[in-house]
């Protein structure tokens, strides 16, 4: 995983490199380092932590100088200490470089440059990539005689990365070529940033925004020298290329706290709004459906779309679990959702009118990313629902729609979720009239969403009551979360949510199904929370309720406002507002936020930066 940066130009460098660095803190928070020339030799200060740890480190030990490179870690290999901690120095000091991603055959490559005198200074993969660099320059000289030049420099970068199996973007620099950033990109994302007289690289556009409005992608296997005055840009195998410069559609979004104490907290009470922004203009009120600028596909072939796959990773696999019983109602497609992990990997037969989304709030998502380019490779269209504009993602599919939630910081995912399942109601309601929805049907439907963002408002109202829930039940070390049909999702995210920032084992399942084994695990020390808003499928959960509650399990009930019969069988309830059936996700997964926010508070938990997680899981 991991987030890098490079300058060179006439700024400060450290500066923008830990501005960038602050913006892609959302890779990863284990270390951050910088590698600035300064005064004729490339200085090193690196430490474990997180960036302001670094910043703090800088403003004691600063580095002045107009060309350098920093990175922020999510460990993969080696602990997370300083010494492990980028940018990694290869050779003798000849070579400094920072490396987003993992080198699958580090052991054999490690074992053969130890053989050729290479000292290991750390546990990473990286080190191995520095040093390789670094012999394959030492070796260009002895054979030329040559001094280290710019050619040279970019033919060993090259070379060496040849030899890596596994996936990189890695920023390089060369102590004997001061006015000079290689950087390289295979399988990890990198973009270049073009200014006057200065040129940036980061792992996404975020750190650019503010500072430049032209960039390049680099794709797989392209290497890009910079100088402050230039960019040289190579396909290992195609050779040069001239690149091709896009702008930079991003702007900086809202990233400050305002009046609230946690990013997470912040984004459960934007939620209103993002659902509001995933909606604005969508609805098509004459058709009675919604409309989408982004799908590339025409009428005729989204009629022919015999089957969708909704692919993605965690939170936003939950989204797409809901979308799936959506798609299933409403536009009687059959529907399946992968993990993406797993689709990247498996060979099922889709038909040829398969259509596949990816779900993903960031676009950066490695698993989701390749599953999504196994699917095109095999020439079904691609799709994505995704939150940032201009991600890896939102580029490489063939169309798609974008959430508008604006920028998600807190680690545990919220209001992308909510934006996500909105998104899957729109398309089932699009898809849905293309079919059997009659045009009642899809009215009634766009009354509905129009009402849910004052339904989330009220559902929000809650607070206090999951506050007093969260402070009778914080030092329970078991939950099961428990609920039915588009609530089961709910449940898995709730538990999901718990597990992430609380650190607490808790367990989503339906509610039924809890029969066939996580029954043996309810006692009183294990709370059951259900997801039991009123529909029709309320006497079925009820009688699940039952079972825990005769097995002397506490409960607590997410219901709907006024319904009297859980409130008496649960030991503690929390009410949310009535909606539909299939909208109902949008307000139950409210409750669930804020109880594992307030639940992970009380544990002293870092709230939006759990440990062990990032943001954006950009390794497999
Ligand atoms: C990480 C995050 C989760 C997120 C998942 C998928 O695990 O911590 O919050 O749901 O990645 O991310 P994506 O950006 O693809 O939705």
């Amino acid at each position: 995983m991991c987030g890098i940066v490079g300058y060179i130009g006439f700024r400060n460098a450290s500066d923008f490199l830990l501005d960038g660095l602050h913006r892609l803190e959302y890779r990863g928070y284990d270390s951050a380092g910088i590698a600035v020339f300064h005064k004729g030799e490339v200085a090193v200060r690196k430490r474990a932590g997180r960036v302001c740890e670094l910043d703090r480190l800088i403003e004691t030990d600063g580095v002045e100088g107009t060309v350098g490179i920093g990175h922020t870690r999510w460990a993969t290999h080696g602990e997370t200490t300083d010494v492990n901690s980028h940018p990694h120095v290869g050779g003798n000091g000849e070579v400094v470089l920072v490396h987003n991603g993992v080198v699958e055959n580090h052991n054999s490559l490690r074992t053969q440059l130890q053989t050729l005198g290479y000292v290991f200074r750390t546990t990473t993969d990286t080190e191995v990539i520095a040093h390789l660099i670094a012999h394959h320059l030492e070796k260009r000289i002895e054979t030329d005689g040559e001094i280290c030049t710019h050619e040279a420099c970019v033919e060993v970068v090259e070379t060496a990365m040849r030899k890596i199996e596994g996936t990189y973007g890695v920023a390089v620099l060369f102590r004997d070529c001061p006015d000079l950033i290689v950087a390289a990109r295979a399988g990890s994302p990198l973009v270049v940033g073009i200014g006057r007289g200065e040129y940036f690289v980061a792992s996404d556009a975020g750190p650019l925004v503010g500072y430049t409005e032209e960039v390049v992608y680099l794709a797989d296997h392209e290497i890009v020298a910079l100088t402050s005055e230039s960019i040289d840009l190579l396909h290992r195998d195609a050779g040069k290329k001239s690149p091709s410069i896009q702008v930079l559609d991003q702007v900086a979004g809202d990233t400050s706290l305002g009046d609230f104490e946690h990013y997470m907290l912040k984004e459960i009470y934007e939620q209103p709004q993002s659902i509001e922004n995933a909606m604005r203009g969508r609805f098509d009120e004459s058709e009675a459906t919604a409309m989408f600028g982004g799908l590339n596909l025409d009428p005729q072939q989204l009629r022919r779309v015999d089957r969708v796959v909704l692919t993605a990773c965690g939170t936003s696999w939950h989204a797409g679990l809901v979308g799936e019983y959506l798609l299933e109602e409403f536009a009687r497609l059959p529907t399946e959702v992968e993990y993406a992990s797993e689709l990247r990997y498996r060979n099922p037969p889709l038909t040829d009118n398969t259509m596949v989304f990816a779900i993903t709030q960031s676009g950066e998502t490695a698993d989701t990313l390749a599953a999504m380019r196994e699917c095109k490779r095999k020439g079904h269209p691609t799709l994505a629902i995704c939150n940032v504009v201009g991600s890896s993602i939102a580029r490489e599919a063939d169309g798609g729609i974008y959430l508008h939630a604006g920028p998600e910081i807190g680690v545990a995912s919220t209001k992308a979720f909510t934006s996500q399942v909105t998104v899957l109601t729109l398309l089932a309601l699009y898809l849905g009239r293309m079919r059997h929805l009659s045009y009642p049907a899809g009215r009634r439907m766009i009354d509905q969403l129009r009402e849910m963002p004052d339904k989330l408002r009220k559902a929000l109202t809650c607070h206090d009551a999951v506050r007093e829930v969260a402070a009778k039940y914080h030092g329970f070390n078991n939950f099961l979360y428990l609920g039915r049909l588009y609530n089961f999702p709910v449940a898995l995210e709730g538990a999901l949510k718990m597990k992430e920032i609380s650190y607490i084992h808790a367990e989503g399942y339906p509610a039924a199904e809890m029969k066939h084994g996580p029954i043996a695990l309810v006692e009183e020390k294990t709370p059951s929370i259900f997801v039991i808003p009123r529909g029709g499928i309320y006497p079925k959960v009820m009688s699940n309720l039952e079972e825990v509650r005769a097995r002397c399990g506490p409960v607590i009930a997410i219901a709907c406002e006024g319904d009297d019969t859980v409130a008496d069988l649960a030991d503690d309830v929390i009410f949310v507002p009535d909606v539909e059936e299939y909208l109902q996700p949008l307000v139950t997964s409210i409750p669930l936020q804020l109880l594992a926010y307030h639940v992970a508070l009380l544990r002293d938990c870092n709230v939006d930066r759990p440990r062990n997680l990032a943001k954006s899981v950009t390794v497999e």
